[in-house]
């Protein structure tokens, strides 16, 4: 049984086309183009002939009954959620590639003995609620009563957010998946890295996803007059910040995980009052700190504020920082590693395993089951940008081996 390499380039080429027209490929959460992509995919799901709903926390869960429905499910999926200006295959290539699986599946007349549920999750990237993988956090029972409350800058809530989406905040409880309640779960993603790329290998399988911590460092200054306020009288939150990134590029780039290669980045700010003619008094930021070592990550915020402690007082700064997510490092199951190998194998197409830097909605999904991930190459290893790009053959052979594991695993589990 072989997945439909035309349809599901079909489907790539549609879901990218429905992208903010001036900032391709951008569909971010809870934003009416994100509704646009859920609705195709909505659609898409209940033609192929999936019991189609959206759950409490807002995922977008296709079913597919099994032969024993005492069976816990396969799950397989991803997020058609994007950063800015990037995506066109980050997050929705898994999603379109589990709906062709059950395509597949429905037309070779075949019943699988698990149910499958084909998922959408909601909102993997950081969303302008400054958290991600929402809909999968909510699977863990991670998502809080305090993360409900979060607003993005227009002042909507989270729970608001959920409700504009189609989940219901206060049946939250009911999405969990505790421990033991999910026989498997895959996704297929582009490996946003060139490993696969200078291997000239065509699938990785992923041994483990990096553990992230985000934290939000406050820098408070003073505001003032650009013109009159002389270079000595100031208290200049930018210039501050300007160090701390600066720095923090440097600590990483010399940080020797005991282990494990670390990362870290500040790739979002907000500058009080950013205009042209006042000295800035506040910014806020994001660290976020990336490691298969979780005490690398879980110590890098508190190295990085020792390292910049004297310069932010020499400059009068103060530094208040707080934590908005740490997701733990997270290994892939060997029997779904090994599902995944055989069927490239048998498939005729060579494998390598390999770690994922990026995070994944895997990392909460793993709560309730074993999970798995089948990466495929992509161009120069671009990705979260617009030259993201990817083959139809690679496409083609991402959703062939999950197709060929998911069957292998239907019969062994
Ligand atoms: C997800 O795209 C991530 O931030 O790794
Ligand atoms: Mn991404
Ligand atoms: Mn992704």
């Amino acid at each position: 049984m072989r997945i439909h390499a035309a349809r599901l380039w079909r489907h790539l080429d549609a879901m990218a086309a429905l992208t903010e027209p001036d900032r391709p490929y951008t569909r971010r959460s809870f934003t009416p183009r994100f509704g646009e992509g859920r609705a195709w995919l909505a659609n898409a799901f209940r033609t192929a002939g999936l019991e189609t709903e959206i759950d409490a926390a807002g995922n977008l869960v296709g079913r597919l009954p099994g032969l024993d429905d005492g069976l816990k499910p396969i799950v397989v999926g991803s997020h058609s959620d994007t950063v800015p200006s990037g995506g066109r295959y980050d997050g929705v290539l898994g999603v379109l590639s589990a709906l062709e699986v059950a395509q597949t599946v429905q037309a070779a007349g075949k019943r699988l003995r698990h149910p499958l549920e084909v998922v959408d999750f909601l909102a993997e990237e950081p969303s302008e609620f400054g958290l991600s993988c929402i809909g999968s956090r909510a699977w863990a029972g991670a998502l809080t009563r305090g993360d409900l409350e979060r607003k993005r800058p227009d002042g909507m809530t989270l729970a608001e957010g959920l409700v504009s989406v189609g989940g219901d905040p206060s049946r939250l409880a009911s999405v969990q998946r505790k421990p033991g309640t999910i026989t498997a779960y895959l996704e297929v993603h582009i490996e946003q890295g060139r490993v696969l790329e200078n291997s000239g290998v065509p699938v990785g399988i992923v041994t483990d996803i990096v553990g992230i911590r985000r934290e939000r460092w406050l820098v408070v200054g003073r505001a003032d007059h650009a013109g009159a306020t002389p270079m000595n009288l100031r208290h200049d939150a930018l210039v501050g910040a300007a160090h701390i990134i600066a720095e923090a590029s440097r600590a990483a780039s010399e940080t020797i995980a005991a282990t494990k290669p670390l990362v870290a980045t500040i790739g979002h700010m907000e500058v009080s009052p950013n205009a042209a003619n006042a000295v800035p008094g506040s910014v806020t930021m994001t660290l976020e700190v990336r490691s298969g070592d979780d005490a690398a990550v879980r110590n890098f915020g508190d190295m990085l504020q020792g390292r910049t402690r004297d310069h932010l007082a020499r400059l009068g700064l103060d530094l208040v920082r707080s934590e908005i997510s740490h997701a733990l490092p997270t290994p892939c199951a060997d029997v779904i590693r090994s599902a995944i190998g055989e069927a490239a194998k048998a498939l005729g197409h060579s494998a390598l395993s390999l770690p994922s830097g990026a995070g994944h909605d895997g990392v909460f999904v793993a709560a309730a089951g074993p999970i798995g991930m089948i990466f495929v190459p992509c161009r120069d290893g671009r990705s979260h940008a617009p030259e993201e790009e990817i083959t139809a053959d690679q496409a083609a052979t991402g959703a062939d081996v999950l197709l060929a594991a998911i069957l292998r695993l239907d019969e062994s589990l």
